[in-house]
């Protein structure tokens, strides 16, 4: 799915301040553009009409992410997971969004020069977008495993969103929606299934929730956390994470996707085989709808995951003055 061109007037944080977007460019020979050294997140914000408020959805857990895994490229991200959840929020106020909104924060290696080797300029921008559905799930998925594997860790490792991985993934999702689906499945070079293009994978079978290990070379979606945390909270299941072999998904009872993106999106239909009954299941059904409560701030014992933009926070005049100690931006 293709989402709008932001305006050019919206404002992004870009080098260490607040710029219209269409201030923001790189030079045609930055690092990150021609050898992908740059790592990015995805984070959500619900806007939630009853509370006026839109909540960024465990936006410390994903700068906390951010910062650690830029260190796989040699890159330091200035200030703490709490100043950039501080300045995210700033930015949708001065975009003045009420709605949802799409967070894509990136890190990346700028230096303007021909040449593989990595230097210390890095830069870094923060934007945020309005943001609906990223895949139309109401219905429940159709899913294919491609042909493309995932890529190992000893090649680049998933767990960080590192630009020029996603390669992988834009491959495995053409192939899948070539041969009609509307999301791929990976399977790693030993033949396990890892997870979607853009999203972690989960199974229902003999009555227990199964999701692969972060050694079947899958991001840590925080997404998957999440929802780990509800399962077992709010629901009388068995959670357990173990290699699946790409049989059991033609076989199981329920599978569905998680992501920030794709939220909690159930899959009905597998290699144009129907999952299970071939309708949204209903462990898939629960977990989508307690994600949906916990992330617009309904579900009372999630509300440590958001942080609201509108009520309750900074003043412009005091995020007018964060600066961010960075010594390369
Ligand atoms: C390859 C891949 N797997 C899984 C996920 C889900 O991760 P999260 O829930 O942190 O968004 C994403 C999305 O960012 C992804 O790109």
């Amino acid at each position: 799915m293709r989402t709008e061109a932001p305006s050019p007037d919206s404002i992004v944080w870009f080098q260490n301040k607040f710029v219209p977007l269409a201030e923001a460019n790189v030079n045609i020979l930055t690092h990150a553009l021609n050898y992908g050294t740059g790592v990015f997140e995805g984070i959500r914000g619900y806007y939630d009409d009853h509370q006026n408020d839109l909540f960024l959805v465990r936006p410390q857990d994903h700068y906390q992410r951010w910062k650690r895994n830029a260190t796989i490229l040699r890159i330091e991200i200035p200030g703490t997971a709490r100043e950039l959840c501080e300045i995210t929020a700033e930015l949708c106020r001065r975009n003045r969004f009420r709605s949802h909104v799409y967070v894509r924060p990136l890190a990346y290696k700028s230096s303007a020069r021909i040449g593989v080797a990595m230097d210390q300029n890095d830069a870094f921008a923060v934007t945020v977008v309005p943001f609906g559905d990223y895949l139309e799930s109401t219905h429940g998925l159709k899913a294919g495993v491609v042909s493309w594997r995932r890529i190992e860790d000893t090649a680049i490792p998933s767990r960080a969103k590192i630009c020029g991985a996603y390669v992988n993934s834009v491959l495995a999702g053409d192939e899948a929606r070539r041969a009609g689906h509307d999301e791929a499945i990976f399977l790693t070079e030993s033949g396990h299934v890892a997870e979607g293009a853009t999203c972690n994978l989960f199974m229902v079978r003999n009555g227990q929730l199964v999701t692969p290990p972060a050694t079947d070379n899958i991001l840590e979606g925080i997404t998957r956390s999440s929802v780990i945390d509800l399962a077992r909270n709010e629901m009388n299941i068995e959670f357990v994470e173990r290699s699946i072999n790409r049989s059991e998904l033609y076989v199981c009872d329920e599978l569905f996707f998680t992501g920030t993106a794709v939220e909690v999106a159930p899959i009905v239909q597998i290699d144009h085989r129907p999952v299970g009954t071939g309708s949204i299941g209903q462990v898939a059904d629960t977990l989508r709808t307690l994600y949906k409560d916990a992330t617009r701030g309904r579900l009372f014992g999630y509300r440590h995951w958001l942080w609201p933009v509108y009520v309750g926070n900074r003043s412009e005049a005091v995020v007018d003055e964060l600066e961010l100690a960075t010594s390369h931006a």
